[in-house]
């Protein structure tokens, strides 16, 4: 697993070894902190064995190949994710996201590696003319450079399962917005720095560490003019990947995306509203201006993994705020 030390990689990690998988994380700790590894040891009670390299570098992913492998299949984690920060520097966005891709690509023909999870993302919609999402929408120009190297990753891995060089099987998973953190409260979102989504930004304002949280705009076409997303809990995205590991274990020469997420959308401001029903705790903030990048509105349709994956989402948005609070709250001891 590429990026396995991440908010999503990590709680993927707990989720396959629950499974009864033996992961082997691979994470260049640039967007993540090496403690992660010692709480998912906490939940599983047992270590899991990682390397500490850049997916950028070919040479330390040959060497992971052949230390460890073969491997029953690979989830590529590994990439920068914020879409603002993608605005404001694209070449990095660039660099880290296409190249680990292209470098895992080359390493799993070069070792009879077939099986590869990507993690992808509702960014790459674009804004969508019609909601809510289905896997058949058709792609807009991406709103961020973010948004274009999904696009883009997505067309090399289409493009690597078409030229049938062998029985190569992928499946192209469409995050929405991951929030929430493991009810252990040993593992959450763990942002470097000043936080660039919305959830942890918000739990970190309701225990003190930031002033107020800005909202991005209350001037769009919505219910209370502040931008829509699909809010999934990390959990239960998590829980997905075992299921599209297991799928693309069935299915030879094929490449085929799902979109997971819950099929609701709320505002950000309804969120806002739900942490403070949820935990009692008040959110100091204030409307600023719009960010660069943001599309107005998305939310998923989430038939076709329910369909063809046997997965859907059982954990609300009350229980993912919760959960990233008390994430927050064990993080500020
Ligand atoms: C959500 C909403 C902001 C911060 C994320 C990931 C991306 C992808 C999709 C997985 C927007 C508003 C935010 C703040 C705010 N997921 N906001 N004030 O941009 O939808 O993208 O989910 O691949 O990787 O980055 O998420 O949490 O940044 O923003 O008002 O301080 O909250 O404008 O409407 P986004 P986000």
């Amino acid at each position: 697993m590429t990026g396995g030390a991440g908010f999503i990689g990590s709680h993927t990690v707990v989720e396959l070894c629950e499974a009864g998988y033996t992961p082997i994380i691979v994470d260049n700790f640039s967007n993540s902190h090496p403690d992660v590894l010692k709480g998912i040891a906490a939940i599983l009670e047992h270590e899991v064995k990682h390397y500490a390299i850049d997916c950028t570098d070919e040479a330390a992913v040959e060497a992971v190949f052949e230390l460890e492998g073969p491997f029953f299949g690979i989830i590529h984690f590994a990439a920068y994710k914020a879409v603002g920060d993608s605005v404001k520097r694209p070449l990095a966005y660039y660099r880290n996201n296409l190249l680990s891709t292209e470098v895992l690509l080359h390493k799993m023909a070069a070792h009879n590696c077939h099986r590869l999870v990507f993690s992808s993302s509702c960014t790459v919609y674009g804004q969508p003319e019609n909601l809510p999402v289905t896997e058949q929408t058709k792609f807009q120009p991406a709103s961020s450079p973010y948004g274009y190297t999904k696009q883009v990753c997505e067309q090399m891995i289409t493009d690597v399962v078409a030229s049938k060089q062998s029985d190569f099987s992928a499946v192209l998973l469409r995050y929405f917005n991951p929030i929430g953190a493991h009810p252990s409260a040993e593992i959450g979102e763990l942002p470097l720095g000043v936080p660039e989504n919305l959830i942890p930004y918000i739990t970190q304002t309701a225990a003190g560490k930031r002033a107020e949280l800005i909202v991005f705009g209350n001037d769009y076409e919505t219910l209370d003019g502040t931008c829509v997303r699909d809010y999934i809990h990390v959990v239960d995205l998590a829980k997905a990947h075992v299921a599209a590991l297991e799928w693309v274990q069935n299915h030879n020469s094929t490449c085929e995306a799902f979109n997971l997420g819950t099929g609701n959308g709320n505002t950000v401001k309804e969120v806002i509203d739900a942490f403070t029903e949820a935990t009692g705790v008040p959110v100091a903030h204030r409307i600023g201006k719009r960010r660069e990048g943001d599309v107005v509105k998305i939310w998923a349709s989430p038939l076709k993994a329910e369909k063809e994956l046997g997965w859907k989402t059982s954990l609300s948005l009350k229980q993912a705020l919760i959960d990233a609070w008390n994430w927050e709250k064990k993080l500020t001891k």
